[in-house]
């Protein structure tokens, strides 16, 4: 092997500490909230929003898990999400994706209020994202992925860099974040044609398809940098949309799975989160009594 490890367990587990001693550096104030809303008995959602509820209790940030029946009706579900809206004491929304079939997650995600989005999955904060507008929050997987490369120096102006995945979570705003960086970006997915031959030309390969070990050696450009968003499970092992075995011979600098991309994601959610709060801080909410708030009139 002759590739970098981009090691996003590592430097996630710094993000976080760092977050905490801000947590934990904070007077007169509630912490940090995150509501998770959870809908249906999907087994990956419910280990992934365990692993997030963990990762804040562990920096002192409060996370409540709200888990709803899989029969829940649109409406109803926009009516815990306008209450979440409107509770102070709540700073981040997330809605745990997928849906059930019955509810659309368009008309769910564009009624979190968007400085409380800090999944960034609110067309609003998407659009803020299309307009390289700082003030988007953007979404975890692509701003994590962003921060990983930032980390290494990694030379990111100029480079062709190609998504393999066009999805809402992942592919799209990756590809915008690194258009916003300059990059020239190419997007493919399942009905592009050449898909190798367009790989083989990238400088920065981002997998992001849900195909496990899709990506082989031979359709890499000697030192190209390589991301794997993927989290599959192969023959009951854990691995992503590249073979690492083979890629790492080739590349320059790759991402592990498990301890690349998906530490880096839930990171990017809890700063996300915090990032939230502090600006909501600022806010005064003369129209509520509790004792905290009182304390910040
Ligand atoms: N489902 C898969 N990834 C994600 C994510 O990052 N956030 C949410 N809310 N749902 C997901």
């Amino acid at each position: 092997m002759s590739a970098i490890i981009l090691d996003g367990k590592k430097l996630a587990s710094q993000i976080r500490e760092d977050l905490s001693s801000k947590i934990s550096a904070l007077q007169g104030t509630l912490p940090p909230a995150l509501a998770v809303v959870l809908v249906g008995d999907n087994e990956a959602s419910k280990i992934y929003v365990r692993n997030k509820k963990k990762a804040a209790s562990e920096i002192g940030m409060i996370c409540e898990v709200l888990e709803l029946s899989s029969g829940i009706g649109e409406n109803a579900l926009l009516e815990v999400i306008n209450e979440l809206n409107s509770n102070h004491h709540i700073h981040g929304i997330i809605v745990q994706l997928p849906l059930p079939p019955h509810i659309n997650p368009l008309h769910i995600l564009s009624a979190i209020s968007p400085q409380k989005d800090v999944d960034g999955f609110n067309p609003y904060n998407a659009g803020l994202l299309s307009c390289r507008e700082d003030s988007a929050i953007i979404s975890a997987t692509p701003k994590g992925i962003l921060r990983l490369l930032q980390h290494s120096d990694i030379e990111l102006s100029g480079k062709h860099a190609v998504i393999i995945g066009r999805s809402n979570i992942v592919g799209r705003p990756a590809a915008i974040l690194m258009l916003n960086q300059d990059c020239t970006v190419t997007i493919t997915h399942s009905k592009t044609q050449n898909l190798q031959a367009l790989i083989k030309q990238a400088d920065i390969v981002i997998a992001a398809c849900g195909s496990p070990k899709l990506v082989k050696k031979d359709w890499i450009k000697p030192g190209a940098v390589v991301i794997d968003v993927g989290i599959n499970r192969l023959e009951g092992k854990l691995c992503g949309d590249v073979d690492f075995e083979e890629v790492s011979q080739i590349a320059s600098y790759i991402t592990p799975v498990p301890g690349g991309v998906g530490p880096m994601t839930v990171a990017m959610l809890l700063e996300n989160t915090f990032e939230a709060f502090q600006k909501q801080a600022q806010t005064p909410h003369p129209q509520c009594h509790c004792h905290h708030c009182n304390h910040s009139l």
